[in-house]
């Protein structure tokens, strides 16, 4: 069985900042938690100064007090390191761990995440405080997981001081070898910015104009690397003295800082922190997507869902609270995505500091409002849901995400700055969501294997291994649908000559002779089988080299020209979508989907209603129905099931309350022999 932790069933519980209350406090909070079903609290995650008060003390009588408190009340830990926000007297003993910007500026302490990621005074104190707890608590009956850190990357992303310089210049010359190679990868005859040595090179700081692209480049991938450095860290030093615990750190969904591929290969378990804004009206659909790359960073393992809030936040402009009901769904939600569990910020909600009006599980009104009425019902229904627990699911479309390339695209200079990474996925994702038809992610690399269709909305950098891996899945039987402005340049962000998109060029029978952005607020019309379909932000001149035409250019210097072609090659199809179609994408899409026979989850699903499976070992399916609509929607269902939530068996339809929800239990088909 595939379980993230020990702890049986669903996960249910959240951050707790116990140091910010007196002990009397702990014990009315692990009585509630034993109400509410807790099983599983993060603890310490901002302790350090309480752990560590000055260079020689250290005190952990309070945690052990904590840990064997909550142990009796038969609730799980999951232990912080404690390390993303290193206390006063370190700084002031060590000023140059702070971070310094692009500009120069030294960033103060007197908020959090105050560290340079190169600092080798910072992460000598965070390995040895990881050690203290590793030595001290590794056998602690309460604990069940390990928490690294807190969301690397929230605030300091990069720093630019002079040890973060040096170790950029280490890393460059184990990328590059020799300054040689390094000038020929950065293009340096360009501008006359050749080098003579490795010393001459720092960080992209603030200059007088455009900095060398592959200079930017090679520093994003640096800056994930040297935060995934000081993980890596404190994951040897856990899995040294803590061996068979599982160890986690808390994803921020998707991040454009932190190459999650590579990080979530030093994850034992993938957790991530997800805070849609109740405001938005299709912010569920984002939810989804994030929670699509969450699952699929371990091909489908589950995951857990460490932080959301359970109302409002406290970081927005404005802080709208999540109407009733809808708490309930969008932690549905999430297990319907592949989580088995949903964590909170925070377990008790703080009265001083930065967050004291975010939302808590036990809200500053204590057990007498809505707030904690919620918490309990969510706990219940946890319980009912927990055999689903290490359930699994697998989609027939694979959406291909590269980091490099989503750093690369979004590089200044090029021929439009409206191409974001997020802004051409969304479009798709929504199409593929919109229709009922489930996505997984994968990295460019593959494996591509049992996916019938892949979508690749944007791989402006390709490198030509990729190409021949994706002409080759093709060939054999598959389908790709590529978007605009893709197989630009290689791996150092140099074009690929002969004519865009370089190696995809003969997979996709077309050449374009160049790019035809179109200005902000102007749309170009596409005629798509006699249907108008508005082009924005990016159009090309293209010319086929073997592919078909399945649209044109309506309006604008392109008119008659070809905008979306497929190509047959060996037994699969290749498309080709030339510009960006935002909110008509799936009119497109729709075709290569009914040819790859990559249906909905559910045929007839109506409109606002997200429907996905999981399926555990023994064959049985869970199928969940989430009404994100305001009004009631009927399913058509296929076969009879038990809803989970109110244990009652299924007919041939369901009708769903709007924000109702069901979790319905389908017996494997021998079973039903
Ligand atoms: C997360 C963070 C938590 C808390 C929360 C508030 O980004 O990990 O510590 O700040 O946001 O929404
Ligand atoms: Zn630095």
């Amino acid at each position: 069985m595939d379980r993230l932790t020990r702890v049986p069933g669903l996960l249910y519980g959240g951050d707790w900042n116990p140091e910010q209350w007196p002990e009397e406090v702990w014990a009315e909070d692990v009585k509630l938690m034993a109400e509410a079903g807790v099983n599983l609290v993060t603890v310490g995650v901002f302790s350090w100064a309480r752990l560590q008060p000055d260079a020689h003390s250290w005190d952990f009588g309070w945690l052990d007090r904590l840990l064997d408190l909550v142990h009796r009340h038969g609730v799980a830990v999951d232990l912080a390191t404690a390390t993303a926000s290193p206390p006063a007297w370190l700084v002031r003993a060590h000023p140059e761990l702070l971070p310094v910007t692009a500009d120069g500026v030294r960033l103060e302490f007197g908020s959090r995440q105050h560290y340079c990621p190169s600092s080798p005074v910072y992460r000598a104190a965070a390995v040895r405080l990881t050690r203290m707890l590793a030595e001290r608590y590794h056998d602690h009956p309460a604990l069940a997981l390990w928490h690294i850190h807190n969301e690397y990357g929230d605030h300091v992303q990069e720093c630019f001081c002079a040890e973060s310089a040096a170790d950029f210049r280490h890393w460059l010359r184990r990328r590059h070898g020799t300054v040689e190679e390094l000038n020929r990868s950065w293009g340096t005859a360009f501008w006359s910015q050749r080098y003579n040595s490795f010393d001459q090179v720092e960080p992209p700081r603030t200059a007088p104009g455009p900095v060398n692209p592959t200079q930017l480049l090679d520093w994003r991938r640096f800056c994930s690397d040297a935060l995934l450095a000081l993980h890596r860290a404190e994951k040897a030093v856990l899995d040294e003295l803590s061996p068979g615990l599982p160890v986690t750190t808390n994803f921020m969904s998707m991040l454009k800082a932190l190459d999650y591929w590579e990080w979530s290969r030093h994850e034992d378990v993938v957790s991530d922190d997800a805070y849609p804004d109740p405001a938005d009206p299709r912010a569920h659909v984002n939810a989804a997507l994030n929670y699509d790359l969450m699952r699929s960073l371990k091909q489908g393992r589950p995951w857990l869902l460490m932080e959301q809030a359970p109302s409002a936040v406290s970081w927005r402009p404005v802080n709208v609270p999540k109407r009733p009901g809808l708490y309930r769904l969008w932690s549905l939600q999430a297990l319907a995505r592949g989580a088995d569990g949903v964590l909170h910020f925070q377990w008790r909600a703080s009265v001083a500091g930065a967050e004291k009006f975010h939302s808590a599980m036990l809200p500053h009104r204590g057990t007498a409002g809505r707030g904690w009425q919620q918490t309990l019902a969510l706990g219940a229904e946890l319980r009912r849901l927990g055999e689903i627990a290490g359930s699994r699911s697998r989609a027939r479309v694979g959406v291909l995400l590269d980091w490099d390339s989503w750093w690369a695209l979004e590089l200044d200079d090029h021929p439009s700055a409206r191409m974001r990474w997020l802004d051409l996925l969304r479009p798709w994702y929504a199409a593929l969501y919109d229709r009922g038809t489930s996505v997984d992610f994968l990295p460019p690399t593959g494996p591509y294997d049992g996916y019938r269709l892949l979508l690749a909305p944007n791989l402006y950098l390709l490198d030509t291994a990729t190409a021949e891996r994706l002409t080759h899945y093709v060939r054999n039987g598959g389908h790709l649908v590529c978007g605009p402005f893709s197989g630009i340049t290689d791996r150092h962000d140099h074009i690929h000559p002969g004519g865009h998109p370089g190696p995809l060029r003969e997979l996709l029978g077309l050449v374009v002779d160049e790019h035809w952005p179109i200005p902000d607020g102007e749309t170009t019309s596409v005629h798509l089988d006699g249907r108008e379909l508005r082009a924005e932000r990016w159009s090309e001149w293209i010319e086929t080299e073997g592919a078909e035409t399945l649209a044109r250019y309506g309006s604008g210097e392109l008119t008659g020209r070809p905008a979306v072609t497929r190509h047959r090659h060996g037994t699969g199809s290749a498309w080709y979508l030339g510009c960006h179609l935002g909110p008509d994408t799936g009119r497109v899409l729709d075709l290569p989907l009914a040819e790859a026979g990559t249906g909905p989850e559910l045929p007839g699903l109506p409109d606002g209603v997200e429907a996905t499976r999981r399926r555990a070992a023994d064959g049985t399916e869970y199928l969940f129905l989430l009404n994100h609509g305001p009004a009631d929607r009927t399913v058509p269902l296929t076969r009879p099931g038990t809803d989970l939530l109110t244990g009652t068996a299924t007919g041939d339809t369901l009708t769903l309350a709007p924000l109702g929800a069901a979790v319905l239990r389908l017996p494997a088909p021998e079973e039903r022999a």
